[in-house]
């Protein structure tokens, strides 16, 4: 396992102009949402088909759907809802599990204070989400939750990484693949990636 960088232009282009501090929380919101469905699409790319029978208006044939069980979508709350939307829009069968963990601003560790999953999270595909992977203590709590549960087969998505979380991260759960727009300079004393885009919860809500 490893990171893989989405580096299509639109990604990359709608990236830059979400970091922007002038970018509106409308327009940030309208991004996250577009840039989701472009993430969403790279995360599932190589996800197995299987052929059914089906009948055209011409004739009958075989035709590739997703084989397996319905894929389980994880938000990370709340900033992990901005990724969400697009993505269920893309797959709107997947199940969702959200997962409530704060950052507490004094110690940067994760408080837990709600989780709600699927019964049926074993042989599932989980797609964690939560744009910003700085320390990585809430994503690493996150998907210990859901191992803990059985899940085995999970990967995590995010818009923006830090080299320091990645390496925390990787270490944690070496099994879960990581896809990234793009990995930042560092984390600064506040656990804030740098140059980054902010706080991703504030600017999608205005809050602050
Ligand atoms: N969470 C954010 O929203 N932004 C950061 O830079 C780090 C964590």
């Amino acid at each position: 396992m490893g990171v893989t960088i989405v580096s299509h232009p639109l990604v990359q282009h709608k990236l830059t102009i979400m970091r922007d501090k002038d970018t509106s929380t409308a327009g940030f919101r309208r991004l996250l949402k577009e840039i989701s469905l472009l993430l969403c699409y790279e995360v599932t790319r190589d996800l197995q088909l299987t052929n059914i029978t089906i009948q055209t208006p011409l004739m009958e044939m075989q035709a590739p759907v997703i084989e397996g069980k319905k894929l389980v979508f994880a938000s990370i709350l709340r900033a992990g809802n901005g990724l969400l939307e697009g993505m269920l829009d893309l797959v709107p069968a997947a199940r969702v599990a959200h997962i409530g963990l704060y950052r507490d601003h004094e110690t940067l560790l994760p408080v837990e204070y709600y989780f709600k999953a699927p019964e049926d999270i074993v042989n599932r595909l989980i797609i964690v989400v939560d744009p910003m992977l700085a320390t990585a203590n809430s994503a690493i709590a996150a998907i210990q939750k859901l191992k803990d549960r059985g899940a085995s087969n999970i990967r995590f998505l995010c818009l923006l990484a830090a080299p320091e979380g990645i390496e925390r991260f990787t270490k944690a759960h070496p099994d879960v693949q990581v896809f990234t727009a793009a990995i930042d300079s560092h984390l600064n004393e506040k656990g804030y990636i740098v140059p980054g885009l902010g706080d991703a919860g504030d600017r999608m809500y205005g809050t602050k």
